[in-house]
């Protein structure tokens, strides 16, 4: 049969905290054509501990790529219009792998992985000179979260690891260096890189010089030989790529000082752009890159506010209380009862990020009464997601000044609209979601289709014409929701303590 005639096409590669997806769009009109999805293991070999195999994120790419080219072709679509590839990824996780057999040396260690707390405990007594040394190179606050201290683990933990480093074998890289590596030959000739964003959540990157920092290196007794070459977020490096936040920055077409977007997937990461200018937080949230579009372009950067735990708050109900059978279904339970009946659920998994950088928070569910049913639950773990959201544009108005009038939306749970709208009455401003929520992916594809030498995407706001918005208007009054706010931060208080 004949193809059907289209312009150039860009795939993207999604590898996220909870799944893996393969995307193929074209890149006059942003129209998502085809796309798999796979989802992938964690691991929990003690508490508090979070591990991936980078083997099998490594297939689940391979996988997804396969399978969408299959259905691209089922649409009569010609793969040979792909003209590059993206790659967007969950950011900070870690992985040491050996560069002469291509195997990982241990398993990835999450982004919301804790293990580091006395590893950061024993780091910020000797901190060098004043309490600010990492946070003004780097932006981020010395915390379990950042790459630094789970490479410094494995480096203290894994003989396997300090081998190879003692024999020059090892390579050390987040998700995005381990994929490009394994995708551009791995143990043959992989490159091995990283973009500035990537680099940025390692806390061994300086944000103002864009090159690794020998003193932060010192500091965290890392040996530079492992880590990766640092490149732009939009250049032929075999493929191209941004941290995921980052890559939905640009997917929301966010390139202005003061926009803003908020991305519900395994965590929910709120970035706003602040342009040239490095703007250190006041109120906890980081300062970050935001994307450096070309290797002769100039550095973006973005404050942020993340949060740990959103959509794998669903999984936990799913996975851990099976409460419900799918991710969707969710949505009935929470509508069948449209209230938490005064109950609320402070999902603090892993400690709790922005604004609070509390890692002794655990996870509670308080205000329960004999009424009390799975549905309010399921109602309350909705409405953690959106007041912890709450908490971070209220510190993102407190640091830039001007509060946002609007919030750009994207991710999976978007598509959730009891959320939606939860979202906009609790912020009490409009909440504005793009048709396809996939909005990682797009910008993984818009830096790659916009790279020299590919030139097919020229991140115009036409070139999004597939896209169309939907908004979310608050529709209960703000007395309402200022209790219904204060009550979360009650429960929150509560969740503090818990580890000592
Ligand atoms: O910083 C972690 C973040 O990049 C993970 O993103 O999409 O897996 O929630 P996601």
């Amino acid at each position: 049969t004949k193809k059907a005639v289209l312009g150039p096409l860009v795939g993207a590669v999604d590898q996220g905290t909870s799944s893996t997806r393969f995307l193929v769009f074209n890149s006059k009109t942003a129209e998502l054509l085809s796309h798999h999805q796979v989802e992938i293991k964690q691991e929990f070999p003690r508490e508090g501990w979070v591990e991936q195999d980078p083997k099998e994120i490594l297939q689940s790419v391979y996988e997804c790529i396969e399978k969408t080219c299959e259905k691209l072709g089922q649409l009569n679509i010609d793969i040979s219009n792909i003209k590059a590839i993206g790659v967007s990824n969950q950011r900070e996780t870690t992985v040491v792998w050996d560069k002469l057999t291509g195997e990982p040396l241990y398993n990835a260690v999450v982004w919301l992985d804790l293990r580091t707390q006395s590893t950061v405990e024993n780091l910020s007594k000797r901190i060098p000179g004043n309490n600010n040394f990492v946070k003004s190179k780097t932006g981020l606050p010395l915390s379990t979260y950042f790459s630094a201290v789970k490479l410094r683990w494995l480096l203290d933990n894994v003989r396997k690891v300090q081998k190879a480093v003692e024999e020059d074998r090892a390579l050390f890289g987040t998700i995005d260096s381990w994929l490009i590596w394994s995708l551009t030959g791995g143990a043959n000739g992989g490159v091995h890189c990283t973009d500035v964003t990537n680099a940025s959540r390692t806390m061994l990157f300086n944000i103002h010089s864009l090159e690794w920092d020998k003193e932060l290196c010192e500091f965290f007794e890392i040996p530079m030989k492992v880590l990766p070459n640092v490149r732009s977020s939009s250049e032929i490096y075999g493929l191209m790529c941004l941290g995921d936040q980052s890559a939905a920055l640009v997917g929301q077409m966010c390139f202005q000082d003061g926009q803003a977007k908020n991305t519900y997937g395994t965590g929910c990461f709120l970035l706003c752009n602040t342009g040239r200018k490095c703007v250190f937080s006041e109120h906890g949230l980081l300062t970050t890159v935001a994307y450096k579009l070309g290797r002769d372009k100039p550095v973006y950067y973005a404050l942020e506010g993340s949060v740990a735990i959103a959509g794998a708050v669903i999984r936990w109900l799913r996975d851990n209380l099976g409460i419900i059978q799918t991710s969707e279904e969710i949505e009935k339970l929470a509508k069948e009862v449209g209230t938490s009946y005064g109950c609320y659920f402070v999902p603090a998994f892993s400690g709790l990020y922005a604004p609070y950088w509390e890692p002794s928070a655990r996870g509670i569910i308080c205000g329960l009464t004999q009424f009390t049913n799975k549905c309010h639950i399921a109602f309350a773990a909705l409405e953690a997601v959106c007041f912890q959201t709450r908490e971070i544009l209220d510190a993102m108005n407190r640091d830039c000044g001007i509060p946002l009038s609007h919030l750009q939306v994207d991710g999976g749970m978007t598509n959730n609209k009891i959320l939606m709208q939860l979202q906009a009455d609790i912020l009490y401003i409009p909440v504005v979601k793009p048709s396809m929520p996939e909005t990682t992916a797009l910008g993984a594809a818009m830096a790659a289709g916009a790279a020299e030498g590919v030139g097919v995407w020229s991140l115009e706001p036409e070139d999004l014409s597939a896209v169309t918005m939907e908004r979310f208007e608050p529709q209960i009054n703000a007395e309402e929701s200022e209790i219904r706010y204060s009550t979360w931060k009650k429960a929150v208080m509560k969740s503090m303590g818990w580890v000592t």
